[in-house]
């Protein structure tokens, strides 16, 4: 079970260490059986990350680059991540995919840049309303998560997570129904399957649902038998809805 934060841009530096701060306390009873994972801004990691030190809960960033240094003005590399103290890496996120230009190539680079650097990524893939209006969902996940993932190994797909966040449940209010969620969480181990041929790998494999979960929807989707976690946005910004969530997780580990 994984829990992870997308603070987004939000947080300055003082507020990430208190957040950070807070949980660290409240959670330390559920980790590691529920591995948690905040994602704070770039300016906010070395903050968070020394906070978090000693701790089971997890660091990532949100964004990477896909050379280790260079002449790439504004862009922030995998070793840069791995020093400030990451693990894992958001990769592909739709508001990446919508706002900066990112394709399948280039989630696929820094996949393999990540890899490389021995950060975990965390693939984001989902359909926009259109697309689930049009009956695309299914060609849009197939798409995505095969170019995502393309030259990948099956050995290192155990250091990979994927998440599904369908675009219109994203700071919507309206999540998907676990069935709908389940529905695409299966197609997607079913592709991770083709490229793994060990079964427990494949059941093992991490899939995390994102797009307005929140304490009271998190225990019906995360009981699902394809959804091992949660990609929280809006409620991980405060410790008391992310600590209901990753309460949750502990919950749907026991059913
Ligand atoms: P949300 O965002 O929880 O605010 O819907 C999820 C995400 O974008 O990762």
């Amino acid at each position: 079970m994984i829990i992870a934060g997308n603070w987004k841009m939000h947080k300055l530096t003082g507020e990430a260490g208190e957040l950070a701060t807070q949980l660290k306390g409240r959670v330390s009873d559920l980790t590691p059986a529920v591995s948690v994972i905040l994602c704070p801004p770039f300016t906010a990691l070395a903050k968070v990350a020394s906070i978090l030190a000693g701790s089971s809960i997890g660091l990532g960033a949100q964004n990477v680059y896909w050379e280790n240094e260079g002449a790439f003005t504004g862009e922030v590399s995998p070793i840069m991540l791995k020093d400030a103290g990451c693990t894992y890496v958001i990769i592909g996120h739709s508001e990446r995919r919508q706002y900066f230009g990112e394709t399948d190539a280039t989630v696929n680079r820094k996949v393999h840049a990540a890899l490389k650097a021995r950060l975990v990524p965390i693939i984001c893939v989902g359909e926009t309303e259109e697309q689930r209006d049009r009956g695309e969902t299914k060609d849009v996940i197939v798409t995505q998560v095969n170019g995502g993932l393309e030259s990948v190994s099956a050995d290192q797909l155990s250091n990979v997570i994927m998440a599904y966040e369908p675009v219109w449940a994203i700071g919507t209010g309206k999540n998907a129904t676990p069935e709908q969620a389940q529905e695409v969480h299966a197609l997607i181990r079913g592709l991770v399957g083709d490229r793994i041929k060990d079964s427990f790998a494949v059941s093992e494999f991490p899939i995390l649902y994102g797009g307005s979960m929140k304490p009271a929807n998190a225990l019906d989707l995360l009981i699902q038998p394809d959804i091992n976690g949660g990609l929280i946005g809006g409620a991980s910004l405060k410790a008391d809805s992310f600590e209901g969530i990753i309460r949750a997780g502990a919950a749907a580990i026991e059913k």
